[in-house]
């Protein structure tokens, strides 16, 4: 709910659990009055006058100056005595930079903010109700140094803890403007102790937390790869003191955009915490002739007074509601095979026969056929934009694979990676002026490939064509989308020399594009996205693909860690979570097969491995396996998710998903180390209705919510890598 109070020119925003609440102060700022636990409108009055004129001197206190630096701002500003990083920076003809944003006007409106773009964005309707309860504030503020109008846009959802942010640039004057950052949001809390936690990694270790204060100066997540990355995630947690994973207040921002970024919280001695980030602003410019707008990606702020489980859970149902296509978000997910792991490039029908066979006899519906069935792709060192089958490979095509599935009663699924290509194509012989190489230079290859020119319109439509012959000629229910390379030539061969500060962002509106024609060319198809693993999750490609792959990394220990990290901010089931061969192929170690199909079953399951090598036994375990899963898939569609038992903290990691309707909960258990002498250990079940008696399948004896959640269960005795789940079903 959206409310403006004339008198004290204040906004109050609410949503579910949380208020936002900002001014015009008497000199035009917009100025932040909260942001936090659901205040009243009433008290509006009280922060305009007492919170906020705290910063701004009264009319009659003609020598006391107003000090910038101080004012929580919606959108900093450079220059004019605000020493902090701007929001937005932008350059005018004479080379000036500065600029002070005061308020012009603002409307309150149905809906979201409309986009003439393929940039992913939170929708107005909630999926699960089909209902709009969405409401839009756009206020706009003008330069008083530039003819530039910035409108700020704030989206709340009554039903949702999520906030939306983004904004449009406009150039209303007559000369060009060089846009030098462009960020999506700013927020500022007040002056006080917080810590950071930010998703760090890299290739097969993605998504791990890290928690640490924030000091004194800007603590800056980035990224130049030209994707979210292994490395980072766009996404930062804000901790005040005293928040745990049940308890005390946090926030949490995430961008919903795939592309270099860039996050920051700014500190200092007297000012407030400024966090705000967007699109990267290194070596970033983008020209804005007159009347031309640009619009940033969407930022999704969350507020919990419940801990990191509670923002964790506000994100789940956000981008469940509003960001995941509304088609496939909630519908049972392809329990599938994919053939990377069981045989890389050296495949053939025999090879894969055998493996669907097995995939058929086990109960999985879909095979996936990965990298290698395409052009002259034997290894990484060619083939790649040659989106046409290898018959030498595959006698009789890609439909002697898809029949044979039909066969087996399986869908069929099929990998590509459109945005990249191999000198060693007959795409990169036909137009080598494609890749996004500079001329001239010798560019650096990453896994032997370059990167396809995206900025550029032709390059986009040429490989939607190539793919989508494939897709229109074939019966394929699914597609993995991967990219396996990051930047390393930032240059586009068909961008003017004053727009290549604008390439990173340009490519990555490229990929946009071409998933959105992709996707709404093949509603029907099932997409998931990847990138080398888990190099670019994040909410702007789950708007186009429902799930990601998670990592590459599948050794049941490690992949746990990183599924606890990625659980953070986004939902279960857009992890997609494969049980693999072992000794692991990324780290060598073994682990039960029982609890490799633990970890697996905490999101969208599958298997990774060359099903025809099982043993009887494994077989047998793999069977009930995807028998189990498909009893709990709804809970992994839709269920909250509570974290019981940390693998960075204890010997266990022990996750819980409840219904909605508290009725049923399933819980996952993973004991790291064997240790000689066991003391009895108990998890907690918070996350359960108190009053209701649940039954313990596993356990064979009931016991109360209040038991369950005060007193807790024993854990199992600890084994090396040992698992253990418990299904639970309330009496009543
Ligand atoms: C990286 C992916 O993460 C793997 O699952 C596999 O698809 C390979 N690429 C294929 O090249």
């Amino acid at each position: 709910m959206i409310k403006f109070e004339k008198t004290t020119q204040a906004f109050l925003l609410s949503g579910k659990n949380y208020s936002y609440a900002m001014y015009v102060n008497r000199h035009g700022l917009l100025q932040n009055l909260h942001y936090g636990a659901k205040i009243e409108e009433n008290d509006l009055d009280f922060l305009a006058r007492v919170v906020g004129a705290e910063d701004v001197p009264a009319a009659e206190d003609v020598n006391k100056e107003l000090q910038y630096n101080r004012l929580p701002s919606e959108c900093g500003f450079f220059g004019h005595g605000d020493y902090r990083e701007p929001t937005v920076l932008t350059v005018r003809n004479d080379g000036a930079a500065m600029s002070r944003l005061r308020y012009k006007e603002h409307k309150i409106y149905a809906g979201v903010p409309g986009r003439n773009d393929n940039m992913p964005c939170a929708r107005a309707v909630n999926t699960a109700t089909g209902k709009s309860v969405a409401q839009t504030l756009a206020v706009t503020l003008k330069d008083e140094s530039s003819a530039t109008e910035i409108t700020l846009y704030y989206t709340v959802y009554d039903d949702c803890d999520v906030l939306v942010r983004s904004l449009e640039i406009k150039n209303t004057g007559e000369e060009t403007l060089d846009i030098k950052r462009a960020f999506s949001f700013c927020f500022e809390l007040p002056h006080g102790k917080y810590s950071s936690l930010r998703l760090r990694g890299t290739w097969a270790q993605e998504r791990i937390p890290e928690i640490a204060p924030i000091a004194h100066g800007i603590t800056k997540l980035s990224t130049l790869r030209g994707a979210s990355s292994h490395v980072t995630n766009p996404f930062v947690g804000v901790l005040k003191e005293g928040c745990g994973e049940e308890t005390g207040e946090c926030y949490g921002a995430q961008l919903i955009y795939s592309g270099s970024f860039c996050i920051t919280c700014e500190s200092a001695q007297d000012t407030p915490l400024r966090v705000q980030g967007g699109v990267s602003d290194f070596n970033f410019s983008w020209k804005l002739k007159r009347g031309e707008t640009f619009v940033t990606p969407q930022a999704a702020l969350c507020f919990s007074g419940e801990g990191l489980g509670g923002m964790s859970r506000a994100y789940a149902d956000f981008l469940r509601l509003y960001v995941i296509n509304p088609v496939f978000v909630y519908a049972p997910r392809p329990v599938l095979v994919n053939n990377w792991e069981a045989t890389y490039f050296n495949f053939d029908n025999e090879k894969l026969f055998p493996i669907i066979d097995e995939a058929a006899a086990l109960g999985l519906d879909t095979f996936v056929l990965d990298d290698g069935w395409f052009g002259k792709r034997n290894n990484d060192m060619a083939g790649l934009g040659d989106w046409f089958v290898n018959e030498e490979k595959l006698a009789g095509g890609l439909d002697s694979v898809i029949n044979y599935c039909k066969k087996k009663g399986m869908k069929f699924g099929l990998w590509f990676e459109p945005e990249m290509v191999n000198e060693d194509s007959d795409l990169f012989r036909a137009h080598p002026e494609f890749a996004a190489v500079k001329p001239g230079e010798t560019p650096t290859r990453g896994r032997y490939q370059l990167i396809l020119d995206f900025t550029n319109g032709k390059v986009v439509d040429y490989v939607f064509k190539m793919v989508s012959d494939i897709l229109k000629n074939h019966d394929i229910n699914y597609v993995k989308w991967d990219m396996n390379r990051n930047f390393s030539e930032y240059y586009s061969p068909a961008l003017a020399a004053e727009k290549q500060g604008e390439f990173s962002h340009r490519y990555i509106l490229g990929v946009y594009d071409l998933a959105a024609r992709l996707t709404s060319a093949f509603p029907d198809v099932f997409f998931e996205g990847c990138a080398g693993g888990g190099g670019r999750f994040d909410a702007g490609m789950l708007y186009y693909f429902p799930q990601i792959w998670t990592s590459d990394d599948t050794d049941a220990y490690e992949r746990a860690k990183i599924q606890w990290g990625t659980s953070l901010c986004y939902p279960l089931s857009a992890m997609s979570c494969h049980v693999s061969a072992c000794p692991n192929h990324q780290t060598g170690r073994i682990t039960p097969f029982e609890t490799r199909g633990v970890i697996a079953s905490l999101g969208a399951t599958g298997y990774e491995l060359n099903l025809a090598c099982l043993s009887e036994e494994e077989k047998e375990q793999a069977k009930k396996q995807t028998e189990q899963y498909k009893r709990i898939q709804n809970l992994v569609l839709d269920g909250d998710l509570y974290r019981l038992s940390s693998p960075f903290d204890t010997n266990y990691f022990c996750q819980m998903i409840v219904s909605k309707d508290k009725k049923n909960a399933y819980v996952a258990i993973e004991c790291i180390h064997a240790v000689p002498v066991h003391a009895q250990r108990c998890v907690r079940l918070t996350g359960l209705a108190e009053e209701k008696t649940y039954y313990i399948e596993e356990l064979g004896v009931k016991a109360s919510g209040k038991a369950l959640s005060g007193r807790g269960i024993p854990l199992p005795r600890e084994g090396e890598y040992a698992s253990c789940v418990w299904h639970l079903r309330a009496c009543d």
